[in-house]
Order: structure tokens, then sequence, then C-alpha cells
């Protein structure tokens, strides 16, 4: 059988290794230590986010968003219906309800016009607004975030912006997840780095990082016989984990060059197919191209082209089925438009990893245009 080319594998970048032994010889083989504070200060820096806190998962960091943002049970969260199921879990821990919100066309994450419209119907009607919205900026590109942040602050919603894909990723020069009151960020095995399982909570306020850190270690208040007045988690990054994320963190800008490249490579592959389009990028923004999505030919099936490379030994995925339509949300409300629901019928994402070679990406190339020339 040939080598398997995976969506998305762990790249690693040389030094991860040896951060890991400095754990062992300073013996913080523990949740804390001198990986877990450089990790958070690396995300810093490269973000420009005031504060970071490094935690177990992406999943993680969006609960304790939610917590220390004051979201209690029965408030109402609006979320990004074109996601992954990690943005919106926590709504549901919480015991919250979701409220979904469809992409447009023009950057195939959460649509501004359709939050406006939301919002201002709410206001004008004086229903009650939802605590909070969860934006994803999808597969590595932004939403249109600068808008939607005008959005939420003129109507009193917190933005909790879920980069869990998009570390790296700017509009107008500024990094996805800052633009909001909290960000996140997820370095699970396929992530653009990975920590093998991990994320960072980010915020510009002091005093939410300094809550949710307490929440994330069980909420023991300072006292040596461990006093509780509220209740947390379990949920701070080990020091071991936190040295592969500051080795990978060394190799970030180059991890996002090559997958643009690997991008680049797949659009002028198939720019003579005209009825093929390549997830858009907004004016003034840089995503970091963590996976390369496409829409594919109305006559094409998605699954009918994933097998076909499957056959070949090659990984592919739809794109991700709209939250509004998963069996966990039926009878959840929404403002739908039907455009995350045409992305799930007609997308695919194809291996976009950057130690791809490019005899791979020709390999690749070649299976996707046989397969769409026979069917
Ligand atoms: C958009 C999105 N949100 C949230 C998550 C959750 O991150 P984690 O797997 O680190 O919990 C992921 C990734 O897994 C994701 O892709």
């Amino acid at each position: 059988m040939n080598k398997r080319i995976f969506l998305s594998p762990p790249h690693m970048g040389g030094n991860e290794l040896s951060y890991i032994q400095e754990a062992f010889e300073s013996n913080y083989i523990a949740p804390l230590g001198h990986n877990v504070d450089t990790f958070e200060a690396q995300i810093k820096s490269y973000t420009g986010a005031k504060y970071a806190l490094a935690l177990t998962s992406g999943t993680a960091a969006i609960h304790l968003a939610l917590r220390v943002l004051g979201i209690k049970e029965g408030d109402e969260v609006m979320a990004s219906t074109f996601t992954f199921i990690g943005s919106i879990a926590p709504i549901l821990y919480e015991r919250c309800t979701p409220f979904f919100i469809d992409s447009d066309t023009a950057s195939w994450n959460l649509d501004p016009n359709l939050l406006e419209e939301e919002l201002s119907h709410r206001a004008s009607t004086r229903k009650k607004q939802p605590k909070a919205l969860i934006l994803t900026h999808l597969y590595g590109q932004c939403a249109d975030v600068k808008r939607i942040a005008t959005i939420c602050e003129h109507y009193g919603v917190h933005l909790i912006e879920d980069a869990a894909e998009s570390l790296g990723a700017t509009y107008e020069g500024k990094q996805s997840g800052t633009f909001g009151k909290m960000g996140i960020y997820s370095f699970n095995g396929n992530k653009i780095i990975t920590t093998s399982g991990g994320g960072m909570l980010v915020s510009d306020d002091e005093a939410l990082i300094s809550h949710a850190r307490h929440l994330s270690t069980q909420a023991r208040d300072n006292a040596p016989h461990y006093e509780h007045t509220e209740y947390g988690y379990n949920y701070r990054m080990s020091n071991i984990v936190a040295g592969i994320g500051r080795g990978q963190m060394e190799v970030l800008p180059e991890r996002i060059e090559r997958r643009r490249e690997i991008f680049e490579y797949y659009r002028k592959a198939f720019s003579e197919v005209p009825e093929i389009s390549f997830m858009p990028e907004l004016k003034g923004s840089l995503g970091n191209r963590w996976l390369t999505t496409l829409i594919l030919p109305e006559h094409l099936s998605p699954e009918r082209i994933r097998l076909s490379l499957e056959e070949q030994n090659i990984e592919s995925r739809p794109l991700w089925k709209p939250m509004h339509a998963q069996p966990l949300f039926h009878g959840t409300k929404g403002r739908l438009n039907g455009v995350s629901d045409m992305l799930f019928q007609r997308g695919i994402c194809l291996p976009s990893g950057s130690s791809l070679s490019t005899d791979e990406l020709e390999k690749i190339t070649f299976h996707l245009k046989a397969v769409m020339a026979h069917n």
C-alpha cells in the first residue's frame, strides 16, 4: 500500500524534545513550570494579546471564557453554525442555549449582516439580547471580524473568538483571536502547530485571565488546606506538553508560509476548472490556510471524490456539517440563509500539512483531476 497522505499531520520543528528534556531535568513534570510560562510568553508576544493562559484544550479555553464572562444557566449564546463541535459544546456544559448564525459567501464565516439583522430586530422588539457570540475563523481564514466586533460592542454582546484553527491569521495586521473580549487557540494534533493536545485562552483583560487561571486549577483559594468558594476544573496545560508548544512556536511563521504555498499550488493546479471555488480571503486579511478547502462543481459528489482519494490512501474530508443540521441541535433556533448547508453539500478539504512534499502534491492533484474527469 502507498504511504498514507494525511489531511494535516503533526510537523515538529526539531527543538521540542530538548524542551521536554529540560522539564525532566528540572523535575517539573506537572501542570506548571518553565515550559508553560515560556509558551504563554511566546503566544503573547506573537499575537499581541496582553495575557495568555495555557490549557488542556481549545474546548476547555472556550468553556472558561464563558465561565469568567459570567454566562450562566439559561443564558443565550450566539455562535457560528459553520464550525466544529468544540466551539459549541461548552455552551451546553453551562446549560445555556445556543442560537446559530449562518455564513456569507464572501468569507464562508459568520455573516455580519445576518448578525446585525438579528440583534437590531431584537433591539427594536425589546427582545432579550444574547450574552455572548462565539465567532469561528474557520479553516484558518478570518471572518469579517472588525465589523463583527463593532456590532457586538454596539449591542453589548461579549465577543469570544474561536481562533482554534487560525493561529497566525491576521485582519488588517491584527491577529485573529485578539479582536474580542477573549480569544482561544487549539494545539490539537491536526492544527497548524500542535502540542498533541492543548489550548490557549487570551485576553487583554487581566482580571478575566486571572479568574480563568484560578478556575483551571480546581479553584483553590489561598489556604494550605484547600478552601473552595466556587468550583473549577483540572484544565491547566502540562509542562511536558508545553515543551512541544515552545518548539512549535519557533517554526510557526514557516508553517504558515508553507500552508499558503500549498494552497497556491492547488489553486494554480485547478485554475482551468472554473466551477471550482476555493475558500476566499477577505480583503485586508491574511489567513494561515490551515486547510485548503474548495467547493466542487455541482455535478460532483464530495463523498465520491473522498472515497476515490481514499483508494489511493489519500485522506480528505467533507467540510464541517453545520451545527444547526446536527441531530444534537434539532429544534435549536438560528438565523440561517442556506450558505453553510451548500458548503457542506459541495465542499471538500484537501491534504494541507506543512510537511507535504511536492511529489505528494503532484500525486494528490493527479488523482483528483482523474476522478473529476471520470465523474
Ligand atoms: C473551530 C474549532 N473550535 C474548537 C476546537 C476545539 O479545540 P480542541 O480540540 O483543542 O479542544 C477545534 C479543534 O479541534 C476547532 O477546529
